[in-house]
């Protein structure tokens, strides 16, 4: 489909993309035929349905030859990909270019997923306007680390993080493009993306936890700004940014947020554009435990019962964004 598209290679028509070898998981099974190039011809490697062994593996060592995939069969390729996501990222010997790769994919399928009901603008624009951008970021080895981090410690914090910083990203570009530099454009992205770095010291069993929480763990649940805030400058990749959007994407417009209970103006622009981010993904992503939202009705719930806590005209930049037939 998109930009995004590499396509690589055609051949009586039909359009072959560069399958990396680092993705491809030894003994499973996978449901796309493999390709090779030799002398300008794609010959088929291996056949879909089989298992992909260390075999193969060793006739790719010397890296010289390269796998493709017919165009039309990649969305097996993004299957199989969301499939190992986790495997993927925990990978040592998988470049950061791929895994950044892997993780937009899978992203940007699931935001398709949660926007299928919706006019495709949408995503278009989400695609076109932050793409570039999320890739980028995604590429830095650092940022990939603490996503993988996370998601060592829970699937779902980790999608959430992801899906929160390509639209935080997509709202940040609309408002500011053009006052920012691209390295700044980059240190707020990273923030967005790892705004909820600090979820992953709290218990697993606080997160998993499908009844109403306790007082106590709120408490805990309500740390994580804090958390994250730490966890960055142990880890020394604390800008200024990050600080902002970790630190004080809970406080809310009208004084009701947390940890400082700050409001209006005393919040930085870009927690507030993570708050708007970060409640619209809530709203919409389903979790085992709990119903989701369509992303109209999201918006609506927003617009309706929420307007206070948040920044009017970003909260309306935002419904420009995603809103349905904008
Ligand atoms: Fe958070
Ligand atoms: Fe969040």
């Amino acid at each position: 489909m998109s930009s995004r598209v590499k396509e690589t290679g055609e051949e009586k028509g039909i359009v072959f993309r560069d399958l990396p070898l680092s993705i491809m998981r030894i003994n499973e099974r996978y449901d796309f035929d493999i390709y090779l190039q030799i002398r300008g011809d794609y010959r088929l490697f291996a056949a879909k349905g089989a298992l992909f062994t260390d075999q193969h593996t060793k006739l790719l060592a010397d890296g010289s030859i390269r796998l493709y995939v017919k165009n039309e069969e990649w969305d097996k390729v993004e299957e199989y990909q969301i499939n190992y996501l986790s495997r993927i990222l925990a990978d040592p010997s998988v470049n950061s270019h791929d895994k950044a790769s892997v993780a937009f994919t899978a992203s940007m399928k699931s935001i398709r997923e949660i926007f299928h009901s919706v006019e495709s603008r949408t995503i278009r624009d989400v695609e076109k306007n932050a793409e570039e951008m999320v890739q980028l970021i995604l590429s830095e080895e650092e940022v990939m680390e603490n996503l993988v981090w996370i998601e060592s410690h829970d699937h779902f914090t980790y999608q959430h993080s992801v899906r929160v910083g390509i639209y935080a990203t997509a709202l940040t570009i609309k408002l500011f493009n053009d006052k920012l530099t691209k390295q700044e454009m980059a240190a707020l992205s990273a923030g967005y993306f790892l705004h909820d770095i600090g979820m992953a010291q709290v218990p697993m069993r606080v997160l998993e936890k499908s009844h109403p929480l306790t007082p106590s763990e709120w408490g805990l649940i309500r740390m994580h700004p804090m958390w994250g805030y730490d966890r960055l400058l142990e880890t020394g990749h604390l800008t200024p940014e990050a600080a902002a959007i970790v630190l004080s994407h809970h406080e809310r417009h009208d004084g009701s947020g947390y940890p400082f209970a700050r409001e209006g103006d005393g919040i930085p622009a870009y927690a507030k554009i993570c708050a708007i981010a970060d409640t619209f993904e809530s709203l919409t992503a389903s979790r085992p435990y709990r119903k989701s939202v369509k992303p109209f009705h999201a918006l609506k719930i927003m617009q309706q019962e929420m307007a206070a806590e948040f920044d009017a005209e970003m909260f309306k930049s935002f419904i420009l964004l995603l809103g349905p037939g904008s």
